[in-house]
């Protein structure tokens, strides 16, 4: 016979699901780990429509520069949201952010200069430097992630 669960086990079994489907809320207030993943996908917004544009071979300008300028907006977003006690589910920052809060740092000013580096390029428009500053700023997020981020 049907027996209905009881509610703390079934609040378990929820957890448990949403987890299995990498859905873990960030409960706290004002959302930190929620906010600066979000800001990390805006990035992305900016940053891949560049990389597709010089893998297929069709470079333009303009509109490569147009993105540029975009990313130049989103670039400073992440970083505040990474205040004392934020690693908790569901970050995928591993504990090295707080340990070694001055290589998190590093890494983070070699990526503002890579990307400075990078909309003066655009704004060159010399194909191949665009390519030498598009690749220095995906190094600069590769090397970040490596020492600060979960795979
Ligand atoms: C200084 C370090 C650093 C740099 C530079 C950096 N990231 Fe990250 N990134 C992180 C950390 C730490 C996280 C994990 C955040 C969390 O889950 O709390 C992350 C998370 C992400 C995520 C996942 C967001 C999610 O919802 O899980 C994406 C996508 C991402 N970064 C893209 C990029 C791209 C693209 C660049 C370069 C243009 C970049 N990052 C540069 C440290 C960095």
């Amino acid at each position: 016979m049907f027996k209905p669960l009881k509610p703390r086990l079934f609040l378990l079994l929820s957890a448990a699901m949403l987890a299995a489907c990498g859905e873990v809320e960030d409960t706290r207030p004002g959302q930190p780990v929620k906010q600066r993943q979000m800001a990390f996908k805006e990035m992305v917004k900016t940053f891949e429509p560049m990389g597709v544009m010089l893998r297929e071979g069709r470079y333009e300008a303009d509109k490569f520069a147009a993105l540029a300028d975009k990313l130049m907006a989103k670039r400073d977003a992440p970083w505040s949201h990474f205040g004392p006690d934020t690693h908790y589910p569901p970050t995928k920052a591993t504990p090295e952010v707080w340990k070694q809060p001055e290589q998190f740092e590093k890494n983070k000013q070699a990526f503002i200069t890579a990307t400075d580096t990078l909309r003066t390029a655009a704004q060159g428009k010399d194909k191949a430097q665009v390519e030498k500053a598009y690749e220095a700023v995906h190094e600069a997020c590769k090397t970040c992630h490596k020492q600060f981020k979960e795979r």
